[in-house]
Formats: structure tokens, C-alpha cells, sequence
């Protein structure tokens, strides 16, 4: 697909083209490998911030985005970091590792994956202790289950139901008995209270799916649905989603 037939937009929710590949040829819904091209074009193309958060903001808005966001994150994770016991954690589609970063400064250990490669290297290049790799959320293995297994804004940009159960199935059999599974999507609070019933595709690539739908596929695995919180940030209708391994 020529680069020229994508026109980035900068007025969406997320920064989302509004027109994204060629319609005419692919239909309305992205395949595959558009969908990481997108990613990693769009990595390659914005800074540290925008690559992965609004490309619509300018740098000061994604700095609290990001700042707004971590604050939120480390109080769903819990207070408790020591560098003789650190929590294992693993931060899935990192981008260009800013929670992971920030997570390994707060004492924990720190695996992150992404399928960006000018995400990885950037992240590679920054250092500051995750331990990063080339990978997809349905592809990631571990000898260890983790304690805490994150995942930012990444869920809601894969389109494909199958590929999106499969990674989320995945990233819960990552997860210790009473540890975590922090995703992100749709919150309720922040569209008034309702639960929709199905997925609701926003532009070209986002597709939000609600609690149930992530609760459908969790609670068989033995993941219980316990917090949500909002972003809170302007009319972001995002938040995170707490899933705890209860056997
Ligand atoms: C909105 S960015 C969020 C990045 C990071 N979590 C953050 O908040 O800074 C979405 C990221 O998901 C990655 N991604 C999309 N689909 C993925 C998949 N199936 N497996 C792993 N990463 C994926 C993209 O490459 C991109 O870096």
C-alpha cells in the first residue's frame, strides 16, 4: 500500500487518521499487516509522546496524558516495591516504553514487548532497566508468571475479535494466582454508566469493546473483574480495567 493514500489526521480521539489506507481496496477495517505498518510508520514519524499516545496534543498535553495516566497505573499496581523483592511485571505492547521505564525506576523488574520495531529500538536506546522484545500479544511467552501484566492502549487498536481474544487469553495465562491483568478499553463510568452491548468501531482503527466482553473471556480463565478506573482525562472514554487471578 502506497504511503500516499494515508492521510494522518490530527483532530481524532487518539490522533486516529481519520482516513487510514486505501477503503476502496481493503474494505473499511485494516488488515493486518496495515495495522502494524500504521504502528510502526507512526513511531518512526512522532516523537516519544505522541507516537503513542495523541498525535492531536501537542508535547506539555502528552506529558499529562502519560503523567495522568502513570499516577493511576501505580495506584491500581499498589505501593509495594523493594528492590530485594521486586514485582514481576510484564508491560505488553510498550510502545516506546514509557510505563515500562517508569516502572523499573519504581523497583520493579520489568519485561516489555511490542511489534514496533522502531518502537523497540527507541525504547532499547533509552534504557533505564526493562528487558525489551519484538513480539505480539497472542506470541509472548514467559518461564515465569508474572505479578503484574499490563497493557496501555493497545487492546482496543486490534480489530480482529479472534486476534484480540487470543491476546487477551494469552496475556491472562501470563498472570501469578493473585496477581494482576491491567488492560484498558471502554470504562462505563466514563460514558454514563452504560455498558454497550457489543463493540463499537471509532474510525479506521479502534474498535472498544465492553467490560463484558473482556469479562466473558477472563472469568472462565479464573480472572475475576475487580476495579475500573477512568482516565478522567478530558472526554476520554478509556480507563483501566483490573482483572485478579483468583485460581
Ligand atoms: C497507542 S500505542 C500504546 C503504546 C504504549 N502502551 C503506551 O501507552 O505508550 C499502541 C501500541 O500497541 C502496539 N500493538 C498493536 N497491536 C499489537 C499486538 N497485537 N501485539 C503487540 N503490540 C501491538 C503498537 O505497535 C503500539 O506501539
Amino acid at each position: 500500500m502506497a504511503d500516499d493514500t494515508r492521510t494522518y489526521d490530527d483532530a481524532g480521539t487518539h490522533g486516529r487518521p481519520r482516513t487510514y489506507g486505501d477503503t476502496q481496496a481493503f474494505g473499511d477495517r485494516q488488515t493486518y499487516d496495515d495495522t502494524r505498518t500504521y504502528w510502526d510508520t507512526r513511531h518512526a514519524d512522532h516523537d516519544d509522546l505522541a507516537s503513542g499516545a495523541h498525535i492531536g496534543l501537542d508535547r506539555p498535553g502528552n506529558e499529562i496524558f502519560y503523567a495522568q495516566r502513570l499516577g493511576t497505573l501505580l495506584s491500581l499496581i499498589g505501593d509495594l516495591s523493594s528492590t530485594a523483592a521486586p514485582l514481576f511485571t510484564l508491560d505488553a505492547g510498550c510502545g516506546k516504553g514509557y510505563f515500562a521505564r517508569a516502572l523499573a525506576r519504581c523497583g520493579h523488574r520489568v519485561d516489555a514487548f511490542d511489534t514496533s520495531p522502531h518502537a523497540i529500538d527507541h525504547a532499547r536506546a533509552e534504557g533505564g532497566g526493562p528487558r525489551y522484545a519484538l513480539c505480539a500479544l497472542d506470541e509472548w511467552r514467559s518461564p515465569w508468571p508474572y505479578d503484574i501484566v499490563v497493557c496501555v492502549d493497545v487492546l482496543f487498536h486490534v480489530l480482529d475479535d479472534e486476534e484480540w481474544a487470543a491476546g487477551l487469553r494469552n496475556l491472562a495465562s501470563l498472570v501469578r494466582v493473585a496477581g494482576r491483568l491491567i488492560v484498558t478499553d471502554t470504562v462505563t463510568e466514563a460514558v454514563g454508566g452504560e455498558d454497550t452491548a457489543g463493540p463499537v468501531t471509532d474510525g479506521d482503527y479502534i474498535t472498544y469493546r465492553p467490560t463484558g466482553a473482556y469479562r466473558a473471556e477472563l472469568e472462565p480463565l479464573g480472572l475475576r473483574h475487580t476495579l475500573s478506573r477512568p482516565y478522567g482525562f478530558r472526554e476520554d472514554r478509556v480507563g483501566f480495567h483490573v482483572f485478579t487471578r483468583t485460581h
